[in-house]
This record gives C-alpha cells, sequence and structure tokens, in this order.
C-alpha cells in the first residue's frame, strides 16, 4: 500500500487546506466570540467508529469549518478577553507546516545538528529576555504545566534527593492548578503543598510565607520549593518576587517562578520593575502560547543551573550515539522526559525571525496600554468596583451598589459578564477569589486592539443597563 501523494495531489491538498484557513482567519472579526458550544447532540452524533475506506479532503474540511470550530470558543478572535488568551500567529502554522512535513528527529543533537541548534537558540533568546546568566538550560514543552513540573522534579531532585515524603511545597492560595498537578506528577503529594493565604492585592504574603517555613521545619518537614506567580489567572496579581527570591536564599529553598502568564511583560520597560526579582528565580515557566501569541503547544522552562535540567533527565541507551560535546551543544532528550518529539523549537524560531524581537516588545505594551486604557474606562462606569487594577494586562472588578450583600454582588456580576459575552463581539469571563466573585478583563490576544476595548466599554455599559433594574 502506497501511502505517499504525488506533488500534484499534495499542492491541491495544501492549497485547499490553506484557503480554508487564510478564509478562516480573514473572518475572525465577524464570527461571533463565545461560539455555540451547547453540542451535546452533535458530539454524540460525531462518534463513528474508525472508517475502513478513504475520504476526500473536502467534505471532511466541510465538517471542520462549518460544522466543529464555530462551536467553540473563538479563542483566536480579536475580542477574546477571556482566561488567558492564547494566540496563533500565522508564522508559527508554517513552521509547524515544515515541521511535520520534513519530521526531522529532533530527540537527540546527532540527528539533526543543525535544526536543534535553532532550537538552542531560541531557548537562548528566551533566557535573554528573562534576564537569565549563561548557566541556564532550557527545555520546550507542551504548555506552562508541563514546563512547572519540569522545574519543580528539578527542586526535588537538588535539595530533596531521595526523601521525598517530607518535603514541603510553598505556593499561594492563588496559584494555579497546575501547580498542584505538577507536584503529584513530581512525586510530592496534595498534602506537602503548603498553600499560603493571598493578601488584600491576592499575592503571597512573605512574613505567612516564611513562618510556615519555620512552623513546617518545627515539624520535622522538610521545606524545598516556593512557587510563586509571575501573574495569577485569578486577578493577574504579581507575588513580591524579589522579597521570595531574598528569602528563598536564606532558606535555601528552590525557587520557581510560574510566568506562564505574565513572564513576557518582561519584554516592555513599563511593566519589568513589577517582575522585579524574576531573573533571580531558580526555574521559571513560560508560555509562550500565551505572551509570544504562538499556536497553543508552546511552553517552555528555563532552569537558571542547567545542569539540575540535565541531571533530572539525563539518560542513555546502547543503541543511541555518545552526545560528543554536551557543554557545548544542547541535546533536548537529555534536558526533558521525551525522546522522539515533534520539533516545537521551529514555532519560536522562525516567528522570531519573521517578525523581529521588537515587534513583540510593541505588541505586549500594546496590550498593557490596553489593558491599563479598559480598567480606568471600567472603573468609571456606574457601580463597579476594581478588586484589582492591572499590574500587568488583566485586572478584576465586581458590581457593587448601597445596600447589596455579598451574594446580590455575586449574582449581578455573574450576569454582567454573561450579558456582556452574549452580545457576540467580546468574551470576558470571572473567577472566584477571597471568596468573592470577580469579574475580569485580559488582554493578550495579539489581534486585541482598540477597537475591541471600545467594544468591550459599549457591550459592558449596555449590559450594566440591562441588569440595573434587578440590582434596585
Ligand atoms: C498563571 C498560569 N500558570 C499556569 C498555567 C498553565 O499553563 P498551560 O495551560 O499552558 O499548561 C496557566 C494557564 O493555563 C496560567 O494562567
Amino acid at each position: 500500500m502506497n501511502l505517499e501523494f504525488s506533488p500534484a495531489q499534495m499542492r491541491a491538498m495544501t492549497d485547499a487546506v490553506t484557503s480554508r484557513c487564510i478564509a478562516h482567519v480573514a473572518s475572525l472579526p465577524e464570527q461571533p466570540i463565545c461560539g455555540d458550544v451547547e453540542a451535546a447532540d452533535l458530539c454524540r452524533a460525531l462518534r463513528e467508529s474508525a472508517p475502513e475506506q478513504a475520504s476526500a479532503l473536502d467534505p471532511l474540511l466541510d465538517l471542520l469549518f462549518d460544522t466543529c470550530i464555530p462551536r467553540s470558543f473563538n479563542a483566536a478572535g480579536p475580542g477574546y478577553l477571556a482566561f488567558v488568551p492564547g494566540g496563533g500567529v500565522f508564522p508559527a502554522a508554517l513552521a509547524d507546516f515544515i515541521a511535520d512535513t520534513v519530521n526531522p528527529f529532533t530527540g537527540v543533537w546527532q540527528a539533526a545538528p543543525a535544526l536543534v541548534q535553532l532550537e538552542a537558540n531560541a531557548l537562548d533568546w528566551l533566557r535573554d529576555w528573562m534576564g537569565f546568566p549563561d548557566t541556564t538550560r532550557g527545555l520546550f514543552t507542551t504548555g506552562g504545566s508541563m514546563a512547572t513540573f519540569n522545574g519543580l522534579l528539578c527542586a526535588r531532585e537538588r535539595l530533596l534527593g531521595a526523601d521525598i515524603r517530607r518535603g514541603v511545597l510553598y505556593t499561594s492560595d492563588q496559584a494555579h492548578h497546575c501547580v498542584i498537578k505538577s507536584a503529584k506528577l513530581a512525586g510530592i503529594m496534595p498534602d506537602r503543598v503548603h498553600a499560603v493565604p493571598c493578601d488584600e492585592h491576592y499575592r503571597m504574603p512573605v512574613a505567612a510565607l516564611r513562618a510556615a517555613i519555620h512552623a513546617d521545619r518545627a515539624l520535622g518537614l522538610t521545606p524545598f520549593a516556593v512557587v510563586s506567580s509571575a501573574g495569577t489567572t485569578n486577578t493577574g496579581a504579581v507575588d513580591p518576587l524579589d522579597a521570595i527570591a531574598d528569602l528563598c536564599a536564606a532558606e535555601g529553598l528552590w525557587h520557581h517562578v510560574d510566568g506562564a502568564y505574565g513572564a513576557f511583560f518582561m519584554l516592555c520597560p513599563e511593566t519589568a520593575e513589577t517582575l522585579r526579582g524574576l531573573s533571580r528565580a531558580d526555574s521559571l515557566t513560560l508560555d509562550p502560547h500565551k505572551g509570544m501569541f504562538l499556536p497553543y503547544g508552546t511552553g517552555a522552562l528555563l532552569v537558571r543551573d542547567g545542569s539540575a535540567l540535565r541531571a533530572a533527565h539525563e539518560a542513555t541507551a546502547d543503541y543511541l550515539p555518545a552526545m560528543p560535546h554536551p557543554e557545548d551543544f544542547y541535546d533536548p532528550s537529555q534536558h526533558g522526559p521525551d525522546l522522539s518529539r515533534g520539533f516545537p523549537g521551529l514555532r519560536v524560531w522562525l516567528t522570531v525571525k519573521l517578525y523581529g524581537a521588537a515587534a513583540f516588545r510593541a505588541a505586549v505594551s500594546e496590550k498593557r496600554a490596553l489593558a491599563v486604557q479598559a480598567a480606568t474606562r471600567i472603573s468609571a462606569l456606574p457601580g463597579i468596583v476594581i478588586d484589582a487594577p492591572p499590574e500587568l494586562s488583566l485586572f478584576a472588578f465586581h458590581v457593587s451598589w448601597p445596600g447589596a450583600t455579598l451574594v446580590d454582588e455575586d449574582t449581578a456580576t455573574r450576569a454582567l459578564m454573561a450579558r456582556t459575552s452574549a452580545r457576540g463581539r467580546v468574551m470576558i469571563t470571572g473567577a472566584v477569589a477571597r471568596g468573592r466573585y470577580v469579574g475580569r478583563v485580559c488582554v493578550l490576544s495579539f489581534r486585541t486592539h482598540q477597537a475591541e476595548i471600545d467594544a468591550l466599554l459599549h457591550d459592558m455599559t449596555a449590559a450594566l443597563h440591562e441588569i440595573r433594574p434587578a440590582r434596585s
């Protein structure tokens, strides 16, 4: 059976796919931002056993583009201000196409040394942008969760050795839930993850963290790592990274910073100060599929002492070639759990080469400026209280009026978020933080510009009017 297509067939299929993709991108601003996700019946109808016979491509593209894709959040759309927006810049799609058709083996350096060097370059660019030293080694992962897992693995190996069970990890009660999942994957059970209650700014209080470390030591446990947040998902809070770095240095603990949402704000001078101390982390989670606007599936980890990352993953096999210059060249499978892998670095490399770093700095600055402007305008709407101003590009707020109970305010804030999103131009979501439901806006899509902020204000103002009778 010959599974190869002829050059003419490949060209025709590629043309069919790219013309659908380009039409999709061109129509993103007109597409409803929330999609029609009430699709349980459709999902049941889609179930089928593996087809025995071949299909033509066009009906499959029809199914994807006309039926399935519209029943999704329009996360690539310009009005997506929900959760933490992703990206989907076009150069990354080109990189994936090249990587998937060429299909190089990038697990070991010898198999594709020049290509792996491009991936190493991309990791070095991240290192430089984050202010990490030359000793740093990194790893591209599928996302922030797997980056955090690999960072915690390094911390555990370095500080606990084989004595895992007594080790305690500290984070705040605002940390992303990937911390507890990652800890479990790294052998640190949930009862050894100490969540320090946040302060009124949703940040981890250093005094309470210090007290928790000392109390656990007195119980005979072994504090070994702190995970702080460079931008929480709930409210965008940035923990006091510099002070936590000082505490970790004094206590001999590993400091991992979760920069999945916020680390790329290191690129702009106006937010670099908020992130002071990030460059001192022992390890850092990055999500290029957020702050670099790449498509989902691109996370990254930086480890300040690269030998810790290598020690956590180094392994060889009799059938593999020996790495000739481990200090000089980067070997992905010696720095991460995967042997056979795709070529994640190509997305980052091609995208940065095609745009240039200056374009990223400008885009990140623009998102920050739009968020500041949106927060200022929303704070002026009647009955809106800002709970967390934008430290980076995410802020949180709730609806309030005299005599309202917390339950009234939560109900009204939920209604405001739902009704604003229902208008179909922007999508916003809330979160529960410190016992209150807060509305939130996160500006991070590369497609979000002034027009979407104006639409947000217009639709939120109209939604506020709609819920007013319920409030009075
Ligand atoms: C602050 C923060 N940390 C970690 C994660 C997890 O990253 P990922 O979804 O890429 O695994 C996210 C978002 O999803 C996040 O917002």
